[in-house]
Order: structure tokens, then sequence, then C-alpha cells
């Protein structure tokens, strides 16, 4: 069997876990349920129904330590600080590690596709306290990957995908760039509503991490978009007067939103029901002005003319 070929669907949902290698009905074909899955991740960009219904999943790919051809899993992750993302190579709690992840530990160079943007990242495989941490925060997060972790007799190795500089691949131009990060933001603020609505007495670790990472991303966003994309559109573009001020103090507005969510997130045991109106506050402040921005910009972002190449 090439060393690609072995069932590696890690969801990371305990409730709705891929069936295990012995209980699957005859006919069951891993390579089929994950090439189906990879389909509609790309045709949904991003958005995946059924049992993965609102899970964050990423397509990584990786490449074959033997055969030295590109291998492509829909894996579950969790967010971490820096624009990192973590993955877990659970192998649905089978005994040997999955392909991927041999794969990654001879080629650390990987691709990760989030649905709305492709990159390249290395792969750093955690250990010690801190993969212990990383691991914990997952399993307080959701059981189901402490249950596989028993199951497979291994201690579980968790990866973290670290982006390469650089800007990430996207369809659509300038343009399809700033709609593809808005709905970044707009698809992890969905998601993390649901989570603290859903989150009992305490604030878990990993919820914690994803409240942060979401403020981080927003504020460099908008620190890139004060200094670098604002001052030449609106220098080249005087029909745009009227609305970057009113950009510009939504950009204040949502700081200030993002700065009373982390006094919540700092307290020693934050009350979800503390964060939840702050999170909501943060989601429609943060929704009307990125409507208001791509009504106002995209237009003008299309009609640049192309970067020269080469
Ligand atoms: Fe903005
Ligand atoms: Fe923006």
């Amino acid at each position: 069997m090439p060393v690609d070929s072995h069932r590696s669907f890690d969801s990371g949902r305990s409730a709705d876990p891929a069936p295990p290698a012995d209980s699957q009905p005859a006919g069951f074909e891993p390579a089929d349920f994950n090439r189906r899955v990879i389909e509609e991740f790309r045709a949904g960009r991003g958005r995946v129904g059924g049992p993965f219904e609102g899970a964050r999943l990423l397509l990584l790919t990786t490449t074959g330590a033997r055969s030295g051809a590109a291998h492509t899993v829909p894996l579950g992750y969790l967010p971490d600080l820096d624009g990192r993302v973590l993955v877990i190579a659970s192998a649905g709690g089978a005994p040997a590690d999955p392909a991927w992840f041999r794969n990654l530990v001879a080629n650390p160079r990987v691709t990760v596709e989030s649905g709305l943007f492709t990159y390249e990242a290395d792969a750093v495989v955690l250990d010690g306290p801190e993969r212990d941490a990383a691991f914990a925060r997952a399993v307080e997060s959701d059981p189901g990957w402490a249950a596989y972790e028993a199951k497979s007799g291994r201690t579980l190795p968790v990866v973290v995908l670290v982006p390469v500089p650089g800007p990430p691949a996207v369809d659509g131009g300038p343009g399809g760039h700033l709609l593809a990060v808005h709905d970044v933001f707009r698809r992890e603020l969905e998601l993390i509503r649901k989570e603290v609505a859903a989150s009992g007495a305490a604030l878990g670790a990993q919820l914690r991490v994803n409240c942060l990472s979401l403020c981080q991303g927003l504020s460099n966003h908008h620190t890139g978009e004060d200094t670098l994309l604002f001052p030449p559109l609106e220098r080249d573009n005087p029909d745009l007067a009227e609305v970057m001020p009113v950009l510009r103090e939504e950009h204040e507005r949502i700081k200030a939103l993002m700065d009373a969510l982390g006094s919540v997130l700092a307290a020693p045991s934050p009350d979800p029901a503390a964060l939840l109106p702050e999170v909501e506050r943060l989601t429609a402040e943060l929704e009307a002005h990125l409507d208001r921005e791509e009504e106002a910009l995209i237009p003008v972002l299309n009609a640049l003319p192309a970067e020269p190449q080469g």
C-alpha cells in the first residue's frame, strides 16, 4: 500500500466522528469519503454540510514521504495566535500515525486551503509542555480528542501550521482579496458567537484563544487598511472623500469594542454571560462596517490596473 493512501480524516468533532475502521459498512472507501469532502469544501469555499456543518475544517496538502506526490486531506483545526492553526494527528483513533503526519515530518513545507485562501505553511510538531498544553485545550473544547487518544494507544501528535510570509493566493484580484479577508472575520465571529452562547459557567481556554486570535487578526487588518490601503485610494479617488472618514471612525469604534471584549477575557475566570453581549456588539458593528467598506471600495479596487507580471 503506498504511504499516501492511509485513511486520514481527522475531524475533531467528537459528536460526529468519522466511523472507526472496524465499524465501517461494507464498501466504505475512506479515499472516496475524503475526496467527496474535499470537493464539497472547494465548491463551497470552505463550507461543508452534514456532520461537519459549522466545524473548523481546512485542507492540508503534504508531499508523500516516499512517493513525492501531493496528498490532500480534510482536517479539523483549532485557531492559535499569530495566524497559526493547530491540527492533531488522531487518524480517528487508529493505532498508527496518519500518512499526512509522516509526510510533514519528512517534509514540513505544506499547503493549507482555508476555503477562502490558499497559503504555504511550515509544519512544526509540538513537544513537551507546549504540546501538552495545546492538547489539553483541544480536549477541553472537545473531549472526543481524549477518546481518540485513548483508543489509539499513541500520544497524539499536535502540529502547528505556521504561514510562510507573503500574500496568500486568492481569486478575484484586490477586490476579491478584501472580500475573502472579510469573510474570514464574518465566519469566525459567527462560530465564536455560537461557542460563547453554548458555553457553560466557565469559558474554555481554546475559546479564549479563538477570541484573542480573531481580535489580533482584525486589529492587523485595520492597521493595514489605515496605513497602507486607505491613503493611496483616498489620494487617487476624490469620490471617496466622504466615506473614508466614516470607515476610519468605524475602525476606532471596533477597536474600542475589541478592548472591551479583551477586558472581559483578561479576568481570571472569564464569564461567558458577560462575554456574549460584547461579542454581539462587535458582530453588529463589524458587519455594518464590512458591508459599507465593500460597497465603497470593491468597485475601486476592481478597477485598479493589474499588477505587472514577472
Ligand atoms: Fe475596515
Ligand atoms: Fe476591511
